[in-house]
């Protein structure tokens, strides 16, 4: 439940956002209209917080997922987790980025100090995990606050909840200091926003937990945004044979632009005998990670980075991974440390070894977010992005 506050305090500013109403609206969306585009009151930053002018924001599946479900998160959220912006203002304790400085938003941040922070990327924070559940900012509690019941005249204000920390479909937002990387001037908005999220998932789970060698094959099954920019990071970084599975023709399509030796549904897969060492899922469904889990070599290794619902079950052979000395790992947040690796694929990206704008299928305006959540659900896009 939302606790009412009232009031209005000195450095609140009005911003304008995208609100999940409510869980499972029916399609199209178009339609229903799960978001609603609204104005809510920001708080400025505390201490250790800034304060971010957002420039571009992605739609990813996980955003969807809060929408229909299968992610479950109180509401009302101010959805979006994968967007950039510029510094606003710091709050006290902020000693190392200043206003105007640019910034990409990471949807878990790490505390650094809990056991999970010291397993250089392996296991997501156990505290930043806590507060994305709770829809509240590492530092405990909401900034974000709107009128009781939609009435602009009331005093009484209602707290509305953060997602993953960043709730990146704003004109503004306050976020951790450790929610955020810096940046540099010369990348522009989308491919700024795409590094926060598919870009360190899908490009982690690439090197930081398939870790395929410079020239091992590699298969990405699932592509959407995720999938895509770990087959751009695949490509830019070994000379195997890269392969691209997908049931979406026009995503076969995009792969074979993009550098995959071979771009497959997955019965063509299958069929064909294709397998290689290091094989990611990121389709978010069973039927993809079974697929992905059978496309490993012999002493291979599966990278699962989809969240499918939660009672969703895969059916695996034990036998074939014993016999076949295999692996199967979980990846959240591209198993990344942040601050480390999308410095990397930024450099990547500037030395035009990683085609970012490539992910980039279309720009919405933030009134436009229901429908670029029904083009998602329909698997017609790779990232579409709101731009500000
Ligand atoms: N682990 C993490 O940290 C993390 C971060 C971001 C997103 N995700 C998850 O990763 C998944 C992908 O995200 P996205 O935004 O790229 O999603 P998306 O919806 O844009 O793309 C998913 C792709 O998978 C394809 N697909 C669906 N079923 C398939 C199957 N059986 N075989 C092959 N391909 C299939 C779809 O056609 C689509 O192209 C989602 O589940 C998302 O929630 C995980
Ligand atoms: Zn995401
Ligand atoms: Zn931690």
């Amino acid at each position: 439940m939302s606790a009412a506050s009232s009031g209005s305090r000195p450095g609140q500013i009005t911003i304008r956002g995208a609100v999940l109403e409510r869980i499972g609206a029916e399609r199209p969306y178009a339609r229903s209209a799960p978001l609603r585009v609204q104005e809510l009151t920001l708080d400025p930053p505390g201490p250790g917080e800034l304060l971010v002018r957002i420039e571009a924001a992605g739609l990813c599946h996980s955003d969807l997922s809060v929408v229909d479900g299968n992610r479950v998160r109180p509401v009302p959220m101010l959805l979006g987790h994968e967007s950039a912006g510029t510094v606003e203002a710091v709050g006290s304790e902020v000693g190392d980025i200043a206003p105007g400085e640019r910034v990409v938003m990471v949807f878990l941040p790490r505390c650094g100090e809990c056991a999970e922070c010291r397993t250089e990327g392996r296991l997501p924070c156990s505290r930043g995990t806590a507060a994305n559940n709770a829809g509240e900012l590492l530092g405990g509690g909401r900034r974000l606050h709107r009128s009781v019941g939609g009435r602009t005249s009331a005093s009484a204000l209602e707290d509305v909840h953060h997602h993953l920390g960043v709730s990146g479909f704003a004109t503004h937002a306050v976020v951790d200091r450790r929610s955020v990387v810096p940046i540099g001037a010369d990348v522009p908005a989308g491919v700024a926003a795409v590094l926060g999220c598919a870009v360190l998932t899908g490009g982690g789970a690439v090197v930081n937990a398939a870790r395929p060698g410079p020239e091992d094959d590699v298969i990405i099954v699932g592509l959407g945004g995720v999938g895509m920019a770990a087959l751009l990071v695949a490509r830019a970084l070994t000379s195997g044979t890269v392969t691209a599975v997908d049931q979406q023709e026009s995503k076969l399509d995009l792969a074979r632009r993009l550098g995959a030796d071979r771009a497959l549904t997955p019965q063509q897969a299958e069929e064909d005998g294709v397998r290689a060492g290091a094989v990611v899922e990121a389709a978010g469904h069973p039927r993809a990670f079974e697929t992905a889990v059978r496309l490993t070599a012999p002493g291979g290794t599966t990278v699962t980075v989809g969240l499918p619902a939660p009672g969703a079950l895969a059916e695996i052979s034990p036998l074939v991974l014993t016999a076949e000395a295999r692996t199967i790992v979980g990846s959240y947040l591209g198993s990344a440390v942040p601050s480390r690796d999308i410095p990397r694929f930024e450099q990547l990206w500037r030395e035009g070894r990683l085609p970012l704008e490539e992910l980039i299928s279309g720009t919405i305006d933030l009134d436009h977010v229901n429908e670029g959540m029904d083009r998602l659900a329909d698997g017609l896009a790779v990232r579409q992005v709101i731009e500000f």
